[in-house]
């Protein structure tokens, strides 16, 4: 299997409430190892351009205004097929319907807040990471 790279963003909701720690120590217990990693305030224009594809739903604007509600930790990761791996320690999108031991069984609150995003391909994770970081800010 090869070592790849995804992009994670942990949300909102899990820095308000200061788990970014907990949440970074179930993705590296999950194999992932943290290449890049910066605490930012997310803008309406950042939001709305990262969640492009999801314009035209109806939870869009709800998502951008959480998004930016708060700080966010945007990281790289990189691992074994890390695309899979993180989906597999984030789990279902929706916290009711996830896994034990996922991090969204863990910490999440609703479908919304959620505590954690994760790029769903290999093509997504390079746009996301190309989003938010310059070449020079990961170091693996
Ligand atoms: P994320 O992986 O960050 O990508 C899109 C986000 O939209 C998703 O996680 C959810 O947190 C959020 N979202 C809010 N409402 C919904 C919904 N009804 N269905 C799917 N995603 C939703």
């Amino acid at each position: 299997m090869a070592v790849t790279r995804t992009f994670s963003i942990i949300k909102p909701d899990a820095t308000r409430r200061n788990l970014t720690g907990a949440v970074t120590a179930k993705l590296e217990e999950s194999g992932l190892r943290v290449v890049a990693s910066k605490r930012i305030q997310m803008t309406k224009e950042q939001a709305e351009g990262f969640y492009g594809v999801h314009r035209e739903r109806p939870f869009f604007g709800d998502l951008v205004s959480f998004m930016t509600s708060g700080p966010v930790v945007v990281q790289v990761l990189e691992g074994e097929d890390a695309v899979k791996r993180n989906r597999d320690v984030m789990g279902a999108t929706n916290p009711a319907d996830a896994a034990e031991g996922t991090i969204r069984k863990a910490f999440a609150e609703s479908i919304e807040a959620n505590s954690v995003h994760g790029s769903d391909s290999d093509e997504n994770a390079r746009i996301e990471i190309d989003f938010f970081f310059k070449p020079e800010e990961i170091v693996g």
